[in-house]
């Protein structure tokens, strides 16, 4: 059953009071110490934003024509601790879809709700070394995928604790916007243009779903997965979200624990490895650190146990990553120095 814009209504209402019940819990009373590299974080994101801000490489997403409509100048970076401090220079405001960025909360979802090994027994952590979207990756979906391909991501909706579509889109909209702190929006217009289009993944869920790795009726997953995609989020958001994996699962700004402590080093290890698609090898080579990039633009790092780099802009190379938010956060990390291998990338 398609979502009805009653049930949505009635989703936002719940996931709105679900958000207010996490903005009611209490702060603590003393924080933790501030990052040592405090000092550095507003002139490093300045510097990324002024130094890439005129940089016109790449074009907007255009698989579907509403990511075409998203104006290509805008741009934003922002760093937030895990502490909940926020250094933004640029467009950290504006809303756009979120994409594959959404993939790792989801998985972290099922991580929460099942555990670690039931992830990677019923999808998969190896990267595929492949396009996000590849057919040619077909063949190799059948014994071992990641959730971070549309393949694993979609299984990842479909291992989601439900019985019925309404609950199993409660639970992931929720879920998400508990990362962000606030109740997010579903850009319905990209819900419209990217369900009426979605051949490709209709595919791949039927697929899964005839090998046994799909684990609810696939048109559902489908459609779910797509609302997740369409959800609307800033650069600010993708930050805090990033800062709550930063923060071992708590996220700063609400205080609650949106998932265990206890499995963000899974979850961050299948982002390091898998959270550039066909680039992975070459983003943790030269800017080392846990990420996921989407389609819409956006991309987020994290810092393990310390912060979140995220940006914005619309603008994709040709394996589908942003061209100014990648290179603002691999200046960033090299200028910080805090490549999780020791590097300090050039
Ligand atoms: O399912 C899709 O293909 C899109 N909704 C999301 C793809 C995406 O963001 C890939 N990321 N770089």
């Amino acid at each position: 059953m398609i979502l009805t814009s009653r049930i949505a209504e009635t989703l936002t209402a719940v996931v709105a009071t679900a958000l207010l019940s996490f903005a009611a819990a209490p702060a603590h009373s003393r924080g933790p110490a501030p990052d040592p590299l405090t000092k550095e974080f507003q002139r490093v994101v300045d510097e990324a934003y002024a130094k890439y801000k005129d940089l016109k490489d790449g074009k907007n997403a255009d698989y579907i024509p509403i990511l075409t409509e998203t104006p290509s100048d805008l741009f934003g970076v922002v760093i937030v601790t895990k502490d909940g401090k926020v250094y933004a220079a640029g467009d950290v405001d504006y809303v756009f879809s979120i994409q594959s960025v959404s993939k790792p909360f989801t998985a972290a979802l099922v991580m929460t709700e099942q555990s670690p090994a039931v992830l990677k027994e019923k999808i998969g952590v190896e990267p595929t070394g492949m396009a996000f979207n590849s057919k040619l990756a077909l063949s190799i979906y059948e014994n071992s995928v990641n959730p971070l391909v549309n393949a694993g991501a979609i299984a990842a909706v479909s291992l989601v604790q439900a019985t019925t579509e309404e609950e199993r889109w409660n639970k992931v909209a929720l879920n998400i916007s508990a990362f962000a702190g606030r109740p997010l929006p579903v850009l319905e217009k990209v819900y419209e243009s990217e369900y009426s289009t979605a051949f490709g993944n209709r595919g791949i869920a039927n697929l899964l779903y005839n090998w046994g790795r799909l684990y609810s009726d696939p048109e559902e997953a489908l459609r779910v997965y797509t609302r997740q995609c369409s959800i609307g989020v800033s650069a600010r958001d993708l930050g805090v979200m990033g800062a709550t994996l930063a923060n071992g699962g708590v996220n700063p700004l609400t205080q609650k624990q949106v998932m265990p402590a206890k499995h963000v080093p899974e979850l961050l290890a299948v982002m390091a490895t898998a959270g550039f698609y066909d680039e992975s090898g070459d983003w943790m080579y030269t800017a080392a650190l846990p990420a996921k990039t989407g389609v819409g633009g956006g991309i987020v790092a994290v810092v393990p146990g310390r912060f979140a780099i995220a940006a914005f802009s619309p603008r994709l190379n040709e394996a589908g990553n942003s061209v100014r938010s990648l290179n603002a956060i691999r200046d960033i990390a090299g200028e910080l120095g805090v490549g999780v291998f020791g590097a300090n990338p050039d």
